[in-house]
């Protein structure tokens, strides 16, 4: 039975940071729904010229595009076993819509859904002191600082700050996330397999409590 886990939780909460390890851990594959829209802005898609008009303001890019988008990344091979999904589904009409992809293409639901919590004050911390490279290798200025400014530790790529780390839109994203994300915590706790997470520890302990609850739902 293949094996499907949601990381929820707002802008900054370290959702990729995890997402990376924690399927790394599992050997699952990570589907981050921002960074195939990154790619596909950068490679000037239809779907990335799209996207980026939302993307850039803090919205969220409209559901169809995005189900549709997940569906198909879902179909490849390399999910027959299940992924870790970081980003998605952020809107109920998206919750509702992977329920129907699971059931329907793996005979499988959402096994957990670790949500990765952190005070608004920290995730602008956090997401103002954020540095990236074009192979997704992510660094923070203070708590996971490069050792050469402004090039990657692990490919030496160039590192650059993502467009939508402005001050203005990271309080618009988080605006977007009260409103449209957040009741997808109790869409999850009704089916019993929401587990709240401290984000404001460092990354390893962090990895460790999602590790935790993901061993106690295995055992079930
Ligand atoms: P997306 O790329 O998903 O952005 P996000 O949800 O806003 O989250 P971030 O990637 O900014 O943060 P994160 O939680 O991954 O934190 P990270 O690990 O990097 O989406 C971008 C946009 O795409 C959306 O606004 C929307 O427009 C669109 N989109 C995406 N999915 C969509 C969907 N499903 N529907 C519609 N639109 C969608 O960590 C942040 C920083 O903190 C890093 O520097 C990291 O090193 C550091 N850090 C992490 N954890 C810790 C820790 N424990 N201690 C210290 N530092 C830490
Ligand atoms: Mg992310």
């Amino acid at each position: 039975m293949a094996t499907f886990i949601v990381l929820l939780g707002p802008p900054g909460a370290g959702k990729g940071t995890q997402a990376k390890k924690i399927s790394e851990i599992l050997k699952l594959p990570h589907i981050s729904t921002g960074d195939l829209f990154r790619e596909n802005l950068s490679d000037q898609t239809e779907l990335g010229k799209e996207a980026g008009l939302y993307i850039n303001q803090g919205l969220l890019v409209p559901d169809s595009l995005t189900i549709a988008m997940v569906k198909d990344r879902l179909s490849r091979e390399d999910c027959a076993q299940g992924a870790v999904l970081d980003g998605f589904p952020r809107t109920l009409a998206q919750a509702e819509a992977f329920d129907q992809m699971l059931r329907e293409s793996f005979d499988s639901k959402v096994d957990c859904v670790p949500c990765i919590d952190v005070d608004a004050g920290l995730l602008v911390e956090r997401l103002s002191g954020r540095w990236m490279c074009p192979n997704g290798h992510v660094f923070h200025a203070t708590f996971t600082p490069p050792k050469v400014p402004g090039v990657c530790d692990i490919c030496g790529s160039e590192l650059y700050q993502r467009d939508d780390d402005k001050a203005e839109t990271v309080s618009k994203r988080i605006e977007v996330y009260n409103a449209q994300t957040a009741p997808l915590i109790q869409y999850y706790e009704r089916q019993n397999v929401l587990k709240k997470i401290d984000g404001a520890q460092d990354i390893d302990s962090v990895t460790r409590d999602i590790l935790d609850v993901l061993e106690k739902i295995e055992r079930k």
